[in-house]
């Protein structure tokens, strides 16, 4: 079978960028990246595509006339890439509900939170202030709403009592490493399907029962 064309738009480290890079190398797997965008210059992770000789571009908001002209940009890359589901990894630039509309059902993102839960930026810091037990991640379609849209895959990950923000986000992003090639997988498997705000996946099974945080001595 084809295997699916990924488009990943990052903006910085691309530790997530990786994660897919990796999961398509594996024998198998179902998609494979063929286009990297960056709309930062210097973001660290377009050397994961490069090392992996994926096409990658950079394309600055600030090179364009209007925020229409920089997403047309975006778009034509991804469509003459043949792109066929696009990826956010880390990509923190809030897209239009225009370009939503374009890849509707075609376009994921990552978040470190249990959506709806902590939509938006400095989670970690939001989670240990409201004294959470448990955080984790979430694969989700976009929508316009920011941090909005069917969810795919989630995880979670326990919060602990010394947690600062960097060591529960590295927790979590353990976990978006594993939640996003498998949300990848899900679709170019031909398993999932968008109904109303909730995704349905066939075959898919769930864990069984109850996990607590701290646990039952
Ligand atoms: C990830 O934690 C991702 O969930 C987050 O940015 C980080 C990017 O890391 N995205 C958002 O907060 C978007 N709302 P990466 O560049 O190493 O993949």
């Amino acid at each position: 079978m084809a295997k699916l064309s990924l488009g990943v738009l990052i903006s910085g480290r691309g530790s997530n960028l990786q994660a897919l890079i990796a999961a398509c190398a594996s024998p198998g797997y179902p998609a494979r990246v063929v286009q990297v965008i960056s709309d930062q210059p210097d973001a660290s992770g377009l050397a994961h595509a490069v090392r992996a000789g994926i096409a990658a571009r950079t394309l600055v908001r600030g090179d364009f006339s209007s925020r229409s002209a920089f997403e047309a940009a975006i778009d034509a890359t991804l469509r003459d890439a043949g792109v066929e589901l696009v990826c956010l990894a880390g990509f923190m630039r809030v897209l239009s509900a225009d370009f939503v509309a374009g890849w509707r059902d075609r376009l994921i993102n990552v978040h470190p939170s249990l959506l709806p839960a902590f939509k938006g930026l400095d989670t970690h810091a939001r989670v240990l202030a409201a004294g959470a037990r448990f955080s984790g991640a979430t694969v989700h379609f976009v929508r316009a709403e920011v941090d909005a849209g069917p969810i795919l895959v989630q995880c979670t990950v326990p919060v602990a009592d010394d947690d600062t923000a960097e060591t529960l986000a590295a927790r979590v992003l353990r976990g978006e490493h594993r939640c996003y090639p498998l949300a990848v997988r899900l679709i170019a498997e031909g398993r999932v399907a968008v109904a109303g705000e909730r995704v349905h996946i066939a075959g898919a099974t769930s864990p069984s029962d109850v996990v607590i945080n701290p646990t039952e001595d």
